[in-house]
């Protein structure tokens, strides 16, 4: 007879799966073809594991009988309310570090993609505009700055890939001391805006940093200068982007994650040729999807057997 019932709104890795269906004290309820049809069943089982796409608000908790820990696959825990799980005493565990690798590759990805301008010659060799060889400017990486915005696991992952490629590193954490690899601490955050040929984002979003990069920020930096955020999109305000992208007071930016997701297809940043989108997949390779996945369900267990 298993001794917990764990929620899966969404489906996990086949790795982190196994673990679950093959340990004879739990018994799975999901995974759901919407997420949201899990809500539900929140009543009946001691654990769940969330991925992005499940909210976990104050009307879910408190419909929670039995609830006990609540294990993120991923870090980024802004669509869980801690305060409000911690006060009714469930467990809020998340996977740090896991996939900084990932999505520090990622940030590399799209900043190789806006220095080369590697979507804009493919949109226009497909065209027939070979010409475009002459017109196009991609600039070299080495040399240039790019200053970070959150200096925790994957910003001190994006600093160590940039130093190896020549680049000089800013970065703008109020939480942490100093580098140990050759970054440079700045305590203004405008000075990192001012002094950056790219600004990549790696905060968590919080009351504090919700639209923090906006029109005013974004008029700091400097006209040939690119935005990356694989963070989350609502740190960024998206209308102030928009108008610095059509406006050249940036020269681009690359977008992993958005205010609403998936966007609306009216969002006017997917209409803009300067800008470089992709799905929320930083952390989505294979080696991370399973790495992550795995460790969220360790997590979960561990947690219940704690609270036995
Ligand atoms: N696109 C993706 O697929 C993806 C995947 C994983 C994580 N993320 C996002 O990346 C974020 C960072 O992840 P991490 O693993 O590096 O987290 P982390 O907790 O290791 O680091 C976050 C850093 O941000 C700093 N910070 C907090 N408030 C700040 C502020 N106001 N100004 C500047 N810095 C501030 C913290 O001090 C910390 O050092 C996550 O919170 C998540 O939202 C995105």
């Amino acid at each position: 007879m298993p001794k917990w019932k764990i929620l899966l709104p969404q489906q996990i890795d086949p790795e982190a799966m196994d673990l679950l269906l093959n340990n004879p004290d739990i018994e799975v309820v999901g995974p759901f073809k919407d997420p949201a049809e899990a809500r539900r069943l929140i009543e009946d089982v001691d654990g769940v594991i969330v991925r992005s796409a499940f909210q976990v608000d104050a009307t879910l908790l408190d419909r929670a009988q039995r609830l006990k820990a609540i294990s993120r696959v991923g870090v980024g825990l802004d669509n869980i309310d801690v305060d409000y799980a911690c006060k009714k005493g469930i467990k809020v565990l998340n996977v740090e570090g896991e996939n900084a690798l990932s999505v520090a590759e990622h940030a590399v990805a799209l900043l190789f993609t806006l220095a080369k301008g590697i979507n804009w010659f493919d949109r226009e060799i497909r065209r027939g505009n070979w010409k475009s060889r002459y017109l196009g400017k991609p600039i070299e990486v080495a040399g240039k700055t790019i200053g970070l915005v959150g200096f925790g696991a994957i910003g001190k992952k994006v600093a160590e890939l940039a130093l190896s490629l020549g680049m000089q590193v800013l970065f703008y954490d109020p939480f942490v001391e100093k580098s140990e690899s050759g970054a440079k601490k700045v305590c203004v955050l405008e000075e990192l805006l001012k002094g950056s040929d790219f600004v990549s984002l790696h905060l968590p979003l919080t009351e504090e940093t919700r639209k923090m990069i906006g029109e005013r920020e974004l008029r700091c930096m400097q006209p040939h200068a690119f935005l990356i955020n694989v963070a989350r999109g609502a740190i960024v305000d998206e209308k102030a982007l928009y108008r610095a992208l059509k406006e050249g007071w940036i020269a681009g930016a690359a977008i992993d994650v958005f205010e609403e997701e998936p966007p609306s297809l009216d969002n006017p940043l997917l209409k803009l040729e300067n800008v470089v989108l992709t799905p929320h997949v930083a952390g989505l390779t294979k080696e991370c999807t399973r790495r992550v996945a795995v460790k969220a369900v360790e997590n979960l267990i561990a947690a219940l057997k704690g609270s036995d």
